[in-house]
C-alpha cells in the first residue's frame, strides 16, 4: 500500500445511455447530460484532492458512427457546457485542454473550444484534458507519419527514435503518463484510448455507470490504486528494498 495520490488519472466515462434507458428516459441524450454533471463534480473533487491531470474520453473516433441525432445532441451539450462550466473552471484554477481530430468537430463547437482553452490558459491547479474525436491508433499513426518524415528530411536519425522522440509526436506530449485509469460501466476495455501513454497505468474498472459516479467512486479507484503493487518489471523484492 502506498499513500500516492497519482498525478494523472485518466477516465474512460461509460454507461450514459443504460443510465437514461433504466431511468426510463426515452433517448439516451439524459444520459449525457446528467453525464456532464459527473464530470463536473469529478474534475472538481480530482483538483481538490491534488490530482494534477485528468484526462476524459469524451467523443471517440469511432462515436461518429452513431445516429446523426445522438452526435448533433452530444455536440450542442458540448458547446452549451463549455460557457456554462468556464465560471467551475476559473474558481477550481482549471486548465482545459483537448486532444483528439479537432478538425472534424462542427465550427461552432471547436470555436467555443479554443476560446475555453484560452481563457482558462493561465490556471494552473489542474489540467482537464478533453479527449474529442480521439482514437489512439490514429494518434500513433500520425505520430509514425511524423517520424518518417523527419527521418526522410535528415532531421531525426534511426536510432534517435525512442519513447521520448516518440511521445513528443503524440497529441498528449507535455502531460505525465497516466498512472491510473479508470472505466465506468462494467465493461473492461481499453477501446483506443491513450494505449501508448496508458502502458504502465493501473487499469479499474467500476461497475457504476457514469452518470452516477461519485466522490466516493474516485476515492475507491484511487484506493485500488494505492494497493496496488506498481513494479514497473522490476522484481517484488526490489520494490520493497526502494520502499
Ligand atoms: C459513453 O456512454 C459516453 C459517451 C460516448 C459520451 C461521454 C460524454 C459525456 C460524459 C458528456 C460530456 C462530453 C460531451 C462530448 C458533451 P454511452 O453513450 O456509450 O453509454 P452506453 O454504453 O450505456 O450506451
Amino acid at each position: 500500500m502506498n499513500n500516492l495520490i497519482p498525478k494523472h488519472i485518466a477516465i474512460i466515462m461509460d454507461g450514459n445511455g443504460r443510465w437514461a434507458k433504466l431511468q426510463g428516459f426515452k433517448t439516451r441524450i439524459r444520459g449525457h447530460e446528467i453525464g456532464v454533471t459527473a464530470l463536473r463534480n469529478t474534475a472538481t473533487h480530482a483538483s481538490e484532492m491534488g490530482i494534477k491531470y485528468l484526462t476524459v474520453y469524451a467523443f471517440s473516433e469511432e462515436n461518429w458512427s452513431r445516429p446523426k441525432s445522438e452526435i448533433d445532441a452530444l455536440m450542442s451539450i458540448l458547446i452549451r457546457s463549455l460557457s456554462s462550466e468556464l465560471e467551475t473552471l476559473q474558481k477550481n484554477g482549471i486548465r482545459l485542454n483537448a486532444i483528439g481530430n479537432l478538425d472534424n468537430l462542427p465550427r461552432n463547437c471547436k470555436k467555443e473550444l479554443q476560446e475555453t482553452i484560452k481563457a482558462t490558459s493561465s490556471n494552473n491547479t489542474m489540467t482537464l484534458t478533453l479527449a474529442l474525436s480521439y482514437g489512439s491508433r490514429q494518434e500513433i499513426l500520425i505520430a509514425t507519419k511524423n517520424i518518417a518524415k523527419q527521418v526522410l528530411e535528415g532531421t531525426l536519425k534511426i536510432n534517435e527514435i525512442n519513447d521520448i522522440s516518440f511521445s513528443k509526436e503524440l497529441s498528449t506530449y507535455g502531460l505525465p503518463d497516466p498512472e491510473l485509469m479508470i472505466r465506468t460501466s462494467g465493461e473492461q476495455r481499453i477501446s483506443n484510448f491513450l494505449l501508448w501513454q496508458s502502458s504502465y497505468a493501473e487499469l479499474v474498472f467500476l461497475p457504476v455507470l457514469w452518470p452516477d459516479f461519485s466522490k466516493e467512486h474516485l476515492e475507491d479507484a484511487i484506493l485500488q490504486y494505492q494497493n496496488r503493487e506498481r513494479r514497473m518489471g522490476k522484481t517484488s523484492d526490489q520494490i520493497e528494498i526502494k520502499e
